[in-house]
């Protein structure tokens, strides 16, 4: 099984997304994955055109001579596809959209029906990988996740597969925060766990599911404690000047 994860974080290798990729990469790994690990602030990857030629050339190519076609290569070599993200305005970064926008040559211009009677594009050929998805945001609740949540149930309809795995974090600034770290070696073997999970069983279970949603630290009021850190460490980095 061959699982690839498009982290696009402009942060890179420094990020907090990496923190729960690496743990769950390593987790698949351990059940016998081969895993590779794509960062797309490295890449190239020029905004689609929205020209359709990818839809009008037989071998499905793109105008854009980019970085895309190693990446287009990569992600239909997969089994299993990671789509990893901080939250950017309720939404995935935009590194990852642009990405997801230039997998179009991948579709198929012709309109069909879906089971539930709406319109959509059949895949151009071939098995769509399986998706997982990896997120994590500045606030502490896991409820700034809905948009994402309901891209995931699109994205799936869409591309006609489904998430074996959605693992959000909210509170991600902890994530490399060495004051943190106790906390965060416990959820990362937790995601590591996960990892093992979808390669064993082929998705995420309702019990680890529900572990990766519970706070970083098991207090009823983990916002309000972690709302005071960011706001100390805020007035630590502006040395008192106040905010315009
Ligand atoms: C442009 C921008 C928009 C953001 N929007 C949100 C947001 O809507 N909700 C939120 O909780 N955090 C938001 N954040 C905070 C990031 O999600 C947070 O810093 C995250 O830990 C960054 O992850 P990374 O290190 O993987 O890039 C935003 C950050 C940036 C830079």
């Amino acid at each position: 099984m061959k699982i690839v994860a498009f982290n696009g974080s402009p942060k890179g290798k420094e990020s907090n997304t990496h923190v729960m990729v690496g743990a769950f990469l390593e987790g698949a790994a351990k059940a016998g994955a081969d895993v590779e690990n794509v960062f797309l602030a490295e890449k190239k990857i020029d905004h689609c055109l929205g020209c359709f030629q990818c839809w009008a050339s037989p071998a499905a190519e793109c105008v854009l001579k980019d970085d895309m076609a190693e990446l287009i290569g990569l992600f239909s070599s997969a089994d299993i596809v990671v789509f990893a993200t901080p939250l950017h305005n309720d939404n995935i970064s935009s590194r990852l959209k642009i990405f997801i926008d230039r997998l179009l040559p991948l579709g198929n211009p012709y309109f069909a029906v879906d089971a539930g009677g709406e319109t959509v594009h059949p895949n151009r050929g071939g098995e769509c990988p399986t998706f997982v998805m990896i997120a994590n945001c500045g606030f502490p609740e896991q409820s700034h996740f809905q948009v994402l949540r309901l891209l995931a149930q699109r994205m799936a309809r869409n591309y006609k597969t489904e998430f074996v795995a959605e693992i959000y974090r909210g509170g991600g600034a902890w994530l490399t925060e060495p004051a943190a770290a106790e906390v965060v070696a416990r959820y990362t073997d937790l995601v590591r766990e996960a990892g093992e999970e979808v390669v064993a069983a082929g998705r995420l279970s309702e019990g680890t599911r529900r572990r990766l949603e519970e706070p970083l630290i098991p207090s009823p009021d983990f916002a309000g404690i972690y709302r005071q850190a960011v706001n100390r460490y805020w007035d630590e980095a502006l040395g008192g000047r106040k905010q315009a």
